[in-house]
């Protein structure tokens, strides 16, 4: 089955993360066994090794990565989908966090040129209407010799793959049906990721959008990719 929702417009998937946003900490931590915590933390470590003063963190959904970067002086978690803001408003609140929410898409982000050290984005790009659109604007507000890491599922290799892909493929969309109660949501998870550019394919991608020491770490037996890369100073 196709979902037509892989053809990704923006107001279908806002509408679909409105509808799951309830629940989808709960399913994130159920799909993944709890490894998406991991992987997060994966993400934090990077960002707080390369100490910067003002992050932000696009697509930010229920704001678990933006609000494990504590640390950071100024951390922005923008996405353009209300329901899902409204959960990381409520955690900010109870953990005390400064961080700060937006609503905001990022094809059009309200931010100036260069002005942010670190962009982060998890499990986000693969949902942009248009990814090119997509990845130059975040790059256009990230500053000279900033840094820029995504997130995101790729395609499972080596011997765990076809128990991983039948998991993707059966479980998955039916534990995230009758957990939603959305049928679209989970069947649009695994065929979305199939149908997006991974590995080298997606580093390339960074590459001819101007990013340097483009890099990539696979994840959990390539169940999700890191994949980071530097804004190059000018001149
Ligand atoms: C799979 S969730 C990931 C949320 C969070 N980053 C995480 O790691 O759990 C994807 C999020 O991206 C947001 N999103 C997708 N396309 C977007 C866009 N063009 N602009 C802003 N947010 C977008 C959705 O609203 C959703 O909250």
């Amino acid at each position: 089955m196709r979902s037509e929702l892989v053809e990704k417009r923006s107001h279908a998937i806002r509408d679909m993360f409105a509808r799951v946003a309830n629940r989808y900490d709960l399913l994130n931590h159920l799909l993944s066994l709890g490894v998406d915590m991991h992987w997060r933390r994966r993400v934090t470590r990077r960002v707080v090794r390369a100490a910067p003063t003002v992050v932000l963190d696009a697509c930010t959904g229920t704001g678990d990565l933006a609000l494990s970067l504590g640390k950071t002086e100024r951390v922005i978690g923008s996405d353009f989908c209300l329901p899902m803001l409204r959960h990381a408003r409520r955690k900010t609140r109870q953990r005390g966090s400064g961080l700060g929410l937006a609503a905001a898409d990022a094809l059009s982000m309200p931010l100036r040129d260069e002005s942010v050290d670190v962009v982060t984005v998890a499990f986000g790009v693969r949902n942009f209407e248009d990814l090119d659109d997509g990845l130059e604007e975040l790059i256009r507000v990230l500053g000279p010799n900033g840094l820029f890491l995504i997130l995101e599922f790729s395609k499972p290799k080596g011997i765990f793959a076809p128990i991983l892909e039948w998991w993707a493929r059966r479980v998955l969309p039916w534990v995230g049906k009758v957990v939603s109660r959305d049928s679209e949501a989970y069947v649009y998870l695994p065929e979305s990721i199939r149908t997006f550019p991974e590995g080298e394919e997606m580093c390339s991608l960074l590459r001819e959008h101007g990013l340097v020491e483009v890099k990539m770490v696979p994840l959990t037996w390539g169940v999700a990719t890191l994949y980071e890369g530097v804004k190059p100073r000018r001149g």
